[in-house]
This record gives C-alpha cells, sequence and structure tokens, in this order.
C-alpha cells in the first residue's frame, strides 16, 4: 500500500491547473530538458507529456521500476513507444475529448484560408502588391472529403455542413449509423472518396495505416484546382508529394498544422512551397482546449494512480 504521496512530473508545456491535490506530488516543469526528465525520472510514478517529448525506449528505460502511468495531454499517443511501453507494463492514458473542437476549427480555418488564397494575399500585400485580380474559391455547394471519421472529423463535417459544403467521409472503422447520424456520405473506398471531392481533409491518428496514406497517386486523383488539409499528424499526406502538387498547379491550395519533424529545419520543403498555409502544430492551441486538457489529463492520470483505471485507458 502507497503511503508516500505519488509523484507525478509534467515535463511539456500545458496548462496543468491546480496543482494541489491530496495525496499527489505533481511537479511540472514547462518543457524540461530530455536529458534531466532522463535523468530524474526514477522518482515519478507517473509522467505527463504533449507531443514534445517523446517517450521512446530509451525514456522508458531510463525511468526504472517506479514509473507507472505515462499521461498525454492531447489525443494522439504517437510520440509513445506503445509496444515498449505495454512490454514494460506502463498504462498509457491520454485526453481525448478536450482539444477536438479546437482541432477541428483549425482544420476549417485552413480549408478556408487556402479556398480564398490567404497566404497569397498576406505575402503580397505586405511586398507592396496590391494583387485585386485573385479570385478565390466559394466553399459552399462544393464536396468536402473527410478521411477519419472520429471526434475530429465528425466536428468538422458539421462547421464543413454549417457552410453548406456537401460532405462525404472514408473511414473503414466507423458503423453506417454514424454517417447517418451526421448526415455524411459514405465513401467504401479513399479512391471513392478521391474521386468526388473539391477538399480533401485528414484526421486519423498516425499510424502504419495512415503514414502517406494521401500520397502523389491519390493526390492525382483529385480534381485539378483541389484545396488540401492536414490538421492531424505529419505525414498522413506525403510531404513531398504536397509540394509537387502545389507547385505543378495541380492544387489549388493547401494547409498543414504538422510536420513529419517537428519543429521543421529551416530548409524544408514547406517553407518555400506555393500556396501553402502553415501554422505550428497549434490545432489543441486555444485557451478553452489547453485548460480542459490539462484538467483532463491529471485527473485521469491521478486516478489511475489510485488504481480506478476507469477513469483512464
Ligand atoms: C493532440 O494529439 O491532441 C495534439 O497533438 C495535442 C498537442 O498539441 O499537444
Amino acid at each position: 500500500t502507497q503511503t508516500q504521496p505519488f509523484r507525478v512530473l509534467i515535463c511539456d508545456e500545458m496548462n496543468p491547473g491546480n496543482l494541489e491535490h491530496d495525496g499527489y506530488d505533481i511537479e511540472y516543469v514547462a518543457n524540461m530538458p530530455r536529458e534531466e526528465i532522463l535523468r530524474r525520472l526514477p522518482e515519478f510514478d507517473a509522467l505527463i507529456t504533449r507531443s514534445r517529448t517523446k517517450v521512446d525506449r530509451e525514456l522508458i528505460d531510463a525511468a526504472g521500476e517506479r514509473l507507472k502511468v505515462v499521461g498525454r495531454g492531447g489525443v494522439g499517443v504517437d510520440n509513445i513507444d506503445l509496444d515498449y511501453a505495454s512490454l514494460r507494463g506502463l498504462l498509457i492514458l491520454n485526453a481525448p475529448e478536450s482539444n477536438n473542437v479546437s482541432a477541428a476549427e483549425l482544420a476549417v480555418m485552413h480549408l478556408m484560408a487556402a479556398a480564398r488564397g490567404l497566404v497569397r494575399s498576406d505575402s503580397r500585400t505586405r511586398a507592396g502588391v496590391w494583387d485585386r485580380k485573385y479570385l478565390g474559391q466559394e466553399l459552399k455547394d462544393r464536396t468536402l472529403g473527410i478521411v477519419g471519421l472520429g471526434r475530429i472529423g465528425s466536428i468538422v463535417a458539421s462547421r464543413a455542413q454549417g457552410l453548406r459544403m456537401n460532405v462525404v467521409a472514408y473511414d473503414p472503422y466507423v458503423p453506417e449509423t454514424k454517417f447517418e447520424r451526421l448526415d455524411v456520405r459514405r465513401a467504401e473506398t479513399l479512391d471513392e472518396l478521391l474521386a468526388q471531392v473539391d477538399a480533401i481533409t485528414v484526421h486519423t491518428p498516425l499510424t502504419d495505416e495512415t503514414r502517406g496514406m494521401i500520397g502523389a497517386e491519390e493526390l492525382a486523383k483529385l480534381r485539378p484546382g483541389a484545396i488540401a488539409v492536414n490538421a492531424a499528424r505529419g505525414g498522413i499526406i506525403d510531404e513531398q508529394a504536397l509540394v509537387d502538387a502545389l507547385t505543378s498547379g495541380h492544387l489549388f491550395a493547401a494547409g498543414v498544422d504538422v510536420f513529419v519533424d517537428e519543429p521543421p529545419t529551416p530548409d524544408h520543403i514547406f517553407l518555400t512551397a506555393p500556396n501553402l498555409g502553415i501554422t505550428a502544430h497549434l490545432g489543441a492551441n486555444t485557451f478553452e482546449a489547453q485548460e480542459r486538457v490539462g484538467a483532463e489529463i491529471v485527473e485521469r492520470v491521478l486516478a489511475a494512480l489510485k488504481g480506478d483505471v476507469s477513469k483512464g485507458a
């Protein structure tokens, strides 16, 4: 039985809320250097991260026996080596609900920015060119293709419907009833979706199945002048293929919030690609989402340490 307080380390920047909880000693250090995490981890029962900290084999090995729970302040757990963590008996928790609206709104922002040439007009205006010849695209009555109709994809669908877009989605893991409830057309295959949309947005986790899922071949199947958005994970839309499709003019414009390697190096191909709107993995970065994410992940991790796994996994 535990007599000492459980010790919890929060090592990435987040809004962890109240750190005073009876029976727990919670230490919050925004962006703790990796060497320090590796050195100090054996002192803790639980670790809470965002995507910055890679919970890989090295880190799990450095933890020693005491660490029991790893909490991810966010949805995606692709920064965690899940196989190795489960081999070591670690419980992995995330905050699956709290930032969905913010992530969905950011994807819609990229869609609208791409449709109206925000990046292009912004940079031309700043360069002294008052270009009013530019024509964007109206989204009403166009078709948005959503790959992944999970929590975030579903919210994107409803927002796009609010813009009076037609929405079609591809998600082999979601039952028919959900498509019906959301009034979203179902594409049986990715190809079927690609053939009928004016814009595509991806909302899947990054897995072996989804990495590079939208590559050169898939982008070529979109109609010329289409828009692509990736506010999910870097590489679901292949980075080089996206740049090529923008450079050739096959795509009208695109928006990305995520990179394969974050932060990107100064010579990253996205940084000079035409008609590409970029944000710095900000999908979850709203005041509202960060307040909820911090509270949700801390609550789940503390409950799990006390053995209430119903609040966890
Ligand atoms: C997520 O997976 O929810 C996001 O990547 C969260 C974050 O920005 O930390």
